[in-house]
């Protein structure tokens, strides 16, 4: 721990000197450094964030404001203590001007201190706790927040005749969110709230929980999980016949990600969800993305996770051009507070004052179209911020 200290003190001293003595001008390659989990349990992330990435690279050039971009890929193994390694060394060795990834919410946070000591900002292209934008005044978030998809997806349910809910989430930060945001809003508009369960983050079993859903008998199952663990669950939901047991599933995206729907199969028809992001978005935009991704990727299904790494993309290079190729780690913060732009998944910004994304949510079923299972959007919340920032601002 105190090496690990001393190290991380050195490395921020290296950066303080370097930072005084390049200057804008001196520095011809701008070096991203981009954690992502490319193995362990969050592998489909990073598999979906790096070929966003390397799409946004090619499309788009090497070469921005007169310096040359290079992407350095780490592999964090879905492990936060190697995250944090790994993040130091790209800042002290390979003196990158930008952190980005972030696969998971222990991830974001165990590189936060690290991006406010060497003042380089961390882009958070995935994980979605709401305080992950408090932990470093260096943090900018591309992806999303829990509560943006909860809350809508709680208003809907109690809207559309659904009176008690059974909340099941996956036992850390987004979960937690995700399971208080709903409940709280789907109370206050005259709900129950039957249960809150909850199942780890890792290598979950999902059948002692389900059997506590069938005992219960709520109106719906209302479920969180991160990407990659959707499929998992529904095969359970199926295997203890919850799918025919009258409680419908209600979900953010994350569970019913664009990634494993078709091999969910059809027993995900009808089932309802909200989120940022779908591949059927219907846009010029995104039918674009969707083909040069698929291109790309041998026919792969760009995800939501995809969408916020080709967005954290735009914004470092955005950023990149307003400062006139400058990586001071403040002007490009200062550079991304307020930036709006049209994204696959419709119009985005970044909140000036939180740092954090403002996007619309989408209220979506899944259906079967020409073959193929999709999240078909039918409703608009637009221009959500984060509901847990704008509570604690009241
Ligand atoms: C997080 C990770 C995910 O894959 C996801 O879909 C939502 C949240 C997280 O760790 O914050």
């Amino acid at each position: 721990m105190l090496r690990r200290d001393l190290v991380l003190t050195a490395g921020a001293l290296a950066l303080a000197s370097m930072g005084a003595s390049s200057g804008a001008a001196a520095q011809e390659t701008v070096k991203i450094g981009l954690i992502l989990p490319m193995t362990g349990q969050q592998a489909s992330t990073g598999k979906q964030v790096d070929a966003a990435v390397k799409l946004y690279v090619a499309q788009h050039g090497t070469t921005v404001a007169g310096k040359k971009i290079e992407v350095i890929l780490k592999d964090d193994t879905s492990v936060p203590d190697v995250a944090k390694r790994l993040a130091q060394e790209l800042v002290v060795n390979d003196k990158v001007a930008v952190l980005a990834g972030m696969g998971l919410t222990p991830i974001a946070l165990a590189v936060a201190p690290i991006a406010t000591q060497a003042k380089v900002p961390e882009i958070v292209m995935v994980a979605g706790t709401s305080t992950i934008t408090e932990a470093s005044p260096f943090v900018v978030r591309t992806s999303f927040t829990l509560a943006q998809s909860s809350v809508p997806m709680a208003e809907w349910a109690f809207k559309n005749g659904i009176k008690k809910v059974v909340t099941l989430v996956s036992d850390y930060g987004p979960g937690i969110d995700a399971e208080k945001s709903f409940s709280e809003k789907f109370k206050a508009d005259g709900g129950t709230i039957v249960e809150n369960l909850r199942v780890p983050l890792r290598g979950p079993d999902f059948s002692p929980v389900l059997q506590k859903v069938a005992d219960a008998k709520p109106d719906a199952l209302f479920v969180f999980v991160p990407s990659g663990a959707g499929a998992q669950f529904v095969k359970q939901f199926v295997e203890r016949g919850l799918d025919k047991s009258g409680v419908k599933l209600i979900a953010t995206g994350d569970v019913i990600d664009d990634d494993l729907l078709n091999g969910m199969g059809d027993v995900v028809i009808g089932v309802i969800n909200a989120h940022n992001y779908s591949t059927y978005h219907q846009s010029p935009t995104n039918k674009a993305y969707v083909e040069a991704f698929k291109k790309a990727n041998n026919g792969m299904r760009p995800n939501f996770l995809s969408v916020s790494g080709y967005d954290g993309m735009h914004l470092i290079y955005e950023a990149l051009k307003k400062t006139n190729g400058s990586t001071d780690g403040e002007k490009l913060v200062a550079a991304m507070k307020g930036m709006a732009w049209e994204s696959p998944r419709g119009p985005i910004s970044i909140d000036p004052e939180t740092r954090d994304i403002v996007q619309n949510i989408y209220i979506r079923k899944v259906e079967k179209v020409d073959g193929e299972l999709y999240n078909v959007e039918f409703a608009t919340i637009p221009n959500v911020k984060d509901p847990v920032k704008a509570a604690k601002k009241k």
